[in-house]
């Protein structure tokens, strides 16, 4: 057994996928086979662990946490502490998938060794075993890979940009725009990024740059033509409160499902109809009978 596979333990025999561990370089295998790579973002044990069961490849503790799970307006506010907090739930779930962490908004943009700090503590405290940086950071890409972090770069739509970009748009709009994100996604690649993600662009952009560059590219947002795809977990189940954006897929509708659960677990509360004998714990027999008797004899003295 290679040291990338795992026993077949109670965690695993749930796997309907192979056990074999995901790494950074059978990502970049995956492209050469032209075999496309899953991924969704988790932030939480349970989750993490259901799509890790479910064979997913890559799991995302992004930054969009700060949004669909703590009710942020965007990604900006979450902290090197909270991110830390949530990539050790679910490196705690997962066996198989490679577990990539982002890097959240301040914690990589005063200066390179500020960055390399602070993607250690991901990987050495929370076990990452890659950190995500947005935009076209050459330097740090570089830092990175020689302090042994590998790197998930992350070009177009970068959301830690929404003040600069004045929105959430979608970018390389142009062919001149198309040119210039391919110039930075093979840049990032040479500087060390062995997975780029491509956010909010045209299909066609992300297309040809997926067809000019050395590593694999995972969309949202960015058409079929990546070699990968990536969904924040909430918008595939449909946990959402806002309209979804035009690329998500909502694979279940779990907010209607947790909803009428909700409301029919208060309503049997109110009516006593939860919990049931059934549900109750009992005392042994001869205790019950005890308790009868006492109840009893305090009775016929009231009387
Ligand atoms: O934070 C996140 O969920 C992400 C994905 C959208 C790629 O960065």
């Amino acid at each position: 057994m290679s040291l990338t596979e795992f026993p077949a333990g109670a965690h695993s025999q749930l796997h309907g996928a192979s056990l074999t561990k995901v790494t950074m370089p059978a990502l970049s295998e995956r492209k050469r086979q032209a075999k496309p790579i899953s991924a969704l973002t988790a932030y939480d044990y349970a989750t993490a662990r259901l799509a890790d069961e479910a064979g997913i490849d890559l799991v995302l503790v992004g930054d969009s946490l700060a949004m669909v799970v703590l009710g942020h307006e965007n990604t900006l506010a979450i902290t090197v502490d909270e991110m830390l907090h949530h990539t050790r739930a679910v490196r705690r779930a997962v066996r198989r998938a490679l577990v990539v962490a982002d890097m959240p908004f301040g914690s990589y943009h005063g200066s390179v060794a500020e960055g390399v700090a602070n993607a250690v503590r991901f990987v050495k405290d929370a076990g990452a075993e890659a950190v995500k940086i947005e935009g076209p950071r050459f330097e740090l890409a570089h830092a990175l890979t020689e302090a042994e972090i590998p790197v998930v770069g992350h070009l177009g739509l970068t959301p830690q940009s929404v003040h600069r970009m004045g929105g959430y748009r979608v970018q390389a709009r142009t062919a001149e725009a198309v040119r210039r994100l391919q110039a930075e996604a093979l840049a990032l690649a040479e500087a060390g990024a062995g997975v780029i993600v491509l956010e909010g662009v045209p299909r066609e952009a992300a297309a040809e740059i997926t067809a000019g560059l050395p590593v694999p590219t995972i969309g949202i947002g960015a058409g079929p033509g990546c070699d990968g795809q990536i969904l924040v977990f909430h918008d595939l189940v449909g946990l959402t409160f806002a309209p979804p954006a035009k690329f998500v897929r909502r694979y279940a509708d779990a907010g209607a499902l947790i909803r009428s659960a909700i409301a029919q677990y208060r309503e049997e509360v109110e009516n006593r109809a939860f919990p049931s004998d059934e549900e109750s714990y009992h005392l042994p027999a001869a205790e019950r009978q005890a308790l009868k008797t006492a109840q009893q004899a305090r009775a016929l003295r009231k009387a």
